[in-house]
């Protein structure tokens, strides 16, 4: 238990840092994320938005595609964590938990939080239940 907050300060710092670095100068909603990988190595990424507003990238998906980026093979992400400045919980967007799902541990978990104590944590079968996975493309 220790180790895990000790795990989560450190995603916590990491991802906090990174949405200081946000461009969101559309919505005025910075998010940072940091994710977990099993060695050990922490990527972590912010929210960039665009003046074609669909083309705005989320922190959580970059955070994933930097660690793909370094090697980190599909399914050996543990721990994902976003932060929101501010004192509400945000819990992540319907595109980033089918990303999520796809490429962390089936037993990782997600993490979300703000300013305040306050946590809160998901599985996968809790943030997308019945997903399509890549199993669904063999038919
Ligand atoms: N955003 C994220 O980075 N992650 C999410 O899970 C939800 C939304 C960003 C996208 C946009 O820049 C801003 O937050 C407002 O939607």
């Amino acid at each position: 238990m220790h180790q895990q907050n000790a795990e989560i300060e450190k995603l916590r710092a990491c991802a906090a840092r990174a949405a200081t670095h946000a461009y969101s100068p559309y919505s005025q909603f910075p998010v940072g994320a940091a994710v977990l990988a099993g060695n050990g190595a922490i990527y972590s990424a912010c929210n960039v938005e665009n003046a074609s507003f669909s083309l705005t990238q989320c922190a959580e998906r970059s955070a994933l595609a930097a660690a793909i980026a370094d090697g980190v093979q599909p399914g050996d992400l543990i721990r994902l964590l976003i932060y929101t400045p501010g004192n509400q919980v945000h819990a992540p967007c319907g595109a980033c938990r089918q990303v999520m799902q796809e490429l962390m541990s089936t037993d990782s978990e997600v993490v979300s939080c703000c300013d305040t104590d306050e946590l809160k944590t998901w599985s996968q079968s809790d943030y997308l239940p019945d997903p399509f996975t890549p199993e669904s493309l063999n038919r």
